[in-house]
């Protein structure tokens, strides 16, 4: 039995080689913020966001709540920074409080014991793959943080830079200068973020000694952690040509935070990694559905600008919450134009990503507000409306990608509308009718039109949301009127109503073939081992 198991564990590796942006693609992604997700004995202590502390979530949490999240059908996690942060005591430094966030790194060879221990990340990795789910975890290689040795108002700051490990002191960093043109890339790269009373102390990525500590950094929690893909924050911070090595010896999906509403600005990013989070179309999606007079065209126009910079557009991190943003629910409590929201990342052509509190109905403001704990929520499953409608995205996306061998590969098509509160997203075999007309809107029509050869002439269609149905015209145009302003998500009555009646056993039927295969390999070592004996 020991050698099987040791014999499993030395064959792990197999599954993260297999991680690239093509496994990734069929997957959908939970955001969880460590700190807030889950305590380890399952308690349930109140957290003040306001205060910014820990507040006790750590990976044993996630690992004891694993069912929740592949219960609506995510197969994939990503977690917070897992590394060591610099320690500050909240009651000293109450404007920035804890590091309970995870960006704040001191030591980056070291696991951030208020997260647990090393063990303790190897068992939530070895649980996600059990369950046939993916980890990726967030890094930070623009910046680490130290508390200033000096109190005074003085500049430079001064800090015990030997607190940053493993770097040489001092000199393995960039000169303080706040950073204060961002039209001026250099000073975007070399510059710092932050403020004097939180300043993030800027690591010099031209200096080639930090380079290789990076990328053998990297190789290693990789290879220890059995990570299938990063999250990698602050990506224009760093030089473009610094990625691409680091990405090579990562050797799995990585996508990367560019803040920016702009495709041209973002798209350069896509050719160093794997691919952005796609926060252009995140502004257009946001602004579009936060109030009933939002520009829903916006979103066509982005979305196909990223499909036409983007070097791999399927790769994208769709997302219309995170934990660095205003929960949709601080801008709008109306359910309708809330659920249109959420239907967006599942219908285009990223992978989707929902923070971790959007299912419960979460309405936090900006950060620190909209970093809630979970266990507020109990977790609870049922009388959930937009859990269930996660739950329900998850499993027609799940249907749709076996059912469409080009699904993954396959550009969205916008049609235009002429009700300005109308969009409609084809994406075989879906077809997308989203509306920003708010609750009471049961007038909003949409129109596309027999030649775009979506469907044949008086096929039924089924709306997975809700299991109304719709009939194709005899010329295969589809027209549908809105009802209380919900979304609709059309698929071929025979595909989609399982969906629509069934959604939870409908969801994670897909294994990836990868994880198969990796599977396989345990099974030959587990014979193997047994024959050894
Ligand atoms: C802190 O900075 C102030 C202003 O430059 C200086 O006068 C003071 O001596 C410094 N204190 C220490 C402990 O270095
Ligand atoms: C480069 O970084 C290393 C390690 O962080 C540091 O020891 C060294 O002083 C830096 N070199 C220069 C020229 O700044
Ligand atoms: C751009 O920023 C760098 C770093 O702050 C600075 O040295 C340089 O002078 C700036 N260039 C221009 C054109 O302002
Ligand atoms: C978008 O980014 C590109 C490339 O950096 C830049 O040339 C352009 O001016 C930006 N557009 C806007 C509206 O800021
Ligand atoms: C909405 O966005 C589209 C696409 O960017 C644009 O052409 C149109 O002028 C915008 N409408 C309004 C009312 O701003």
């Amino acid at each position: 039995m020991m050698r099987t198991l040791a014999l499993s564990a030395f064959l792990a590796p197999a599954l993260v080689l297999c991680a690239s942006s093509d496994e990734w693609k069929s997957r959908s992604i939970y955001q969880v913020l460590t700190d807030r997700f889950a305590m380890a004995d399952g308690s349930s202590p109140s957290c003040d966001t306001s205060e910014r502390k820990y507040c006790g979530g750590t990976f044993q949490g996630i690992t004891n709540k694993l069912d929740y999240i592949q219960g609506m059908g995510f197969d994939a996690i990503w977690i917070s920074p897992v590394v060591e942060n610099v320690d500050l005591d909240g009651t000293s430094n109450s404007l920035i409080g804890e590091a309970y966030h995870g960006y704040w790194t001191a030591n980056i060879n070291k696991i951030n014991s208020h997260f647990g221990s090393a063990d303790d990340l190897k068992s939530l990795s070895a649980a996600l793959h059990n369950r046939g789910m993916y980890l990726m975890v967030d890094v930070v290689v623009n910046h680490l943080a130290a508390i200033p040795t000096n109190t005074s108002d003085v500049y430079p700051m001064t800090f015990d830079y030997s607190t940053l490990q493993p770097f040489g002191g001092q000199s393995s960093f960039h000169r303080q200068c706040f950073i204060s043109d961002y039209d001026n890339q250099t000073d975007v790269e070399q510059c710092w973020l932050g403020t004097p009373t939180a300043p993030l102390i800027d690591l010099d990525t031209e200096n080639s000694t930090n380079v290789d500590i990076m990328n053998n950094w990297v190789k290693n929690l990789v290879s220890d952690y059995g990570i299938d893909g990063l999250r990698i924050d602050t990506l224009k911070h760093v030089r473009k040509d610094f990625w691409p090595d680091f990405a090579s010896s990562a050797g799995v999906y990585t996508v990367g935070e560019v803040f920016i509403g702009n495709t041209s600005y973002a798209a350069p990013y896509t050719e160093v990694i794997s691919a952005v989070l796609d926060y252009p179309t995140y502004f257009a999606v946001f602004d579009a559905f936060t109030s009933t007079s939002g520009n829903v065209s916006q979103i066509a126009e982005m979305a196909q600008q990223a499909q036409n910079q983007y070097k791999d557009p399927f790769a994208s991190g769709s997302f219309v919450e995170n934990h660095d943003q205003p929960r949709i629910q601080s801008k709008t409590s109306d359910d309708a134009l809330v659920k249109n929201a959420m239907t967006w990342p599942f219908i285009n052509d990223g992978i989707p990503i929902i923070y971790q509190g959007q299912e419960q109905g979460y309405q936090g403001g900006a950060d620190p507000a909209n970093r809630e704990a979970l266990w507020l929520s109990d977790y609870v499953t049922g009388d959930k409306p937009l859990l269930t409608h996660v739950t329900t995205l998850n499993a027609a996306r799940k249907v749709a990608i076996s059912s469409n061998s080009n699904y993954l590969s396959t550009k969205a098509t916008f049609y235009t509308q002429s009700s300005s509160n109308a969009l409609a997203i084809s994406k075989p075999p879906f077809l997308t009718l989203l509306t920003n007309g708010g609750s009471g809107d049961s007038s909003t029509e949409w129109n596309v039109p027999g030649d775009a050869g979506l469907f044949n002439g008086g096929e039924t269609l089924v709306d997975v949301l809700s299991c109304d149905e719709v009939t194709v015209g005899s010329d295969g145009s589809v027209s549908a009127k809105a009802s209380n302003g919900q979304p609709k998500v059309l698929m071929v009555k025979g595909m989609g109503e399982g969906v629509c009646h069934d959604n939870r056993n409908a969801a994670v039927r897909l294994g990836s073939s990868c994880l198969s295969f990796g599977m396989v390999i345990v099974m030959m070592g587990t014979v193997m081992a047994m024959m050894l004996f």
